[in-house]
């Protein structure tokens, strides 16, 4: 296992181009299933989940190969339909192959993946969903089969608690694009993710009406072909180098590559902050040196185009330093906190009531060894570093090499000190402080 230190204060500066997103890159490997024709992905980021779907693919009998460092093939000729719980227990995101297997094949199974770290993770909705479009749904064993030979278009409504669901939408997509008949979604989530898995699957030949918007219209196609294409810029990705900038004693930060069409509710909150940032085609620029003078906020996580839970842990970290009290509410994943004990660690005045953290902004932060919970938890975990006085021991920071590839890479090129190291090598006290 290895851990990440980061010396803290040192001024950003420099251009930092975000990579593919992995939240679109997953169910469109999982597309590939839908044709036994070659499909090449481009702008794939270099992360550890798309290794573990490239694993699941192979597993049910796809040809996948990594081209070049951001390019992959798949062909899915002859596939199985059984996912293993060997394989889906290591990403929560396998279970949007169910669609593909379901459209294609007309029979999955699958393991259920279960929990996660951020909160209950059900996939309710996503069953209702096949059911709606008269698959058989039974779940023995800790799998779910699905008996689809009756696949056939229909009315289904996608909405939720907590409003749609972002991969369900993905699998009952996958499942009409190839389903006899007319299929409408309402109340579906219309993410940039799920906006370019629809371009994608119209470029294989799928008839999709209403893209970007909560209510879909496919007209079932019999067959689909392969596809040529290059995923959408990772938006969470984004907003977390703006955040590192922002939280940097000095320089400027310029983020290349990503449409900032797509950051808009994240954007105005930190304007609203009166945050010195700026927004050109596809460069935002953000100072850093400013963060004690924000104006403190209050948002609530909704789904797109609403404040994004992916970027909650840091817009926390940034507010840790904002003179005032911001509140940031969770409405998506109500206990996604698990990073506020560790910034608490680091001197953030933090409280947590209900679904909410109440964030005090304090002078300064100071580095200490911390332990990351979940992707996002371990990006605030960083910034915190970037910002705070002394050393920052990041642990458990494979959770991060999930959905951001070559970070501390780019952080360094743009001045960041950050050495990472395998456990073994960091001092012995520091580690042991976060034990227990
Ligand atoms: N929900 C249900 N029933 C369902 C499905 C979802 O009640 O059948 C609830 C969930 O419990 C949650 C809400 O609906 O409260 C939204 O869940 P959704 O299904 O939209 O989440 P997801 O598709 O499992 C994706 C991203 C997450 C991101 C969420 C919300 C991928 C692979 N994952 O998850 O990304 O937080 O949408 O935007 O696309 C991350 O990248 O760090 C991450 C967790």
């Amino acid at each position: 296992m290895q851990v990440v230190r980061i010396r803290g204060g040192q001024p950003l500066d420099g251009e930092v181009t975000v990579s593919g997103a992995k939240n679109a890159c997953l169910p469109m490997f999982a597309a590939a299933l839908l044709t036994d024709e070659p499909c090449i992905l481009h702008n794939v980021p270099d992360l550890s989940d798309i290794r573990f779907m490239a694993d699941i693919l192979q597993h049910l009998g796809a040809q996948v190969t990594r081209i070049d460092d951001n390019t992959w093939s798949i062909t899915a000729q002859t596939i199985g339909t059984h996912a293993p719980y060997d394989l889906v227990r290591k990403m929560r995101a396998s279970v949007c192959l169910l669609g593909p297997l379901v459209g294609r094949m007309r029979q999955a199974q699958i393991s259920l993946p279960g929990g996660c770290v951020i909160g209950q993770r059900p996939i309710d909705l996503h069953l209702k969903g096949l059911a709606r479009l008269g698959c058989d749904v039974t779940i023995s064993q800790g799998y779910v089969y699905v008996d689809a030979k009756r696949l056939q278009g229909a009315d289904v409504f996608l909405g939720g608690r907590q409003g749609s669901t972002v991969t369900g939408t993905a699998n009952l997509l996958m499942a009409a694009v190839l389903a006899p008949g007319v299929t409408h979604i309402e109340s579906a989530a219309c993410e940039p993710e799920i906006v370019d898995l629809c371009h994608l699957l119209v470029s294989m030949g799928a008839q999709i009406e209403g893209i970007g918007s909560h209510a879909l219209t496919i007209e079932g196609v019999d067959r689909l072909s392969g596809f040529n294409y290059r995923v959408v810029a990772d938006r969470i990705q984004a907003g977390t180098f703006i955040a590192a900038g922002l939280m940097a004693p000095s320089g400027t930060v310029q983020v290349k590559g990503v449409n900032s069409n797509i950051l808009t509710a994240f954007l105005h909150k930190l304007e609203e902050a009166q945050a010195p940032i700026t927004v050109e085609k596809d460069t935002i620029t953000v100072k850093g040196g400013y963060i004690r003078g924000l104006k403190p906020i209050e948002t609530i996580t909704l789904p797109y185009p609403g404040f994004p839970t992916d970027l909650q842990a840091q817009m926390c970290a940034i507010m840790t330093l904002t003179e005032g009290i911001s509140i940031i509410t969770e409405r998506i994943y109500p206990n996604r906190f698990m990073h506020v004990p560790e910034l608490q660690r680091m001197g953030a005045d933090i409280s947590i009531e209900g679904s909410s953290a109440i964030i005090n902004g304090v002078e300064h932060l100071s580095g200490a060894p911390v332990m990351a919970s979940d992707l996002r938890a371990s990006a605030a975990l960083y910034l915190a570093g970037l910002a705070a006085v002394g050393e920052t021991w990041v642990q458990r920071i494979y959770h991060l090499d999930r959905g951001y590839d070559r970070f501390d890479e780019k952080l360094r090129d743009l001045g960041a000190d950050i050495v990472r190291m395998e456990a073994t090598e960091m001092p012995k006290a520091l580690a042991e402080s976060c034990i227990g």
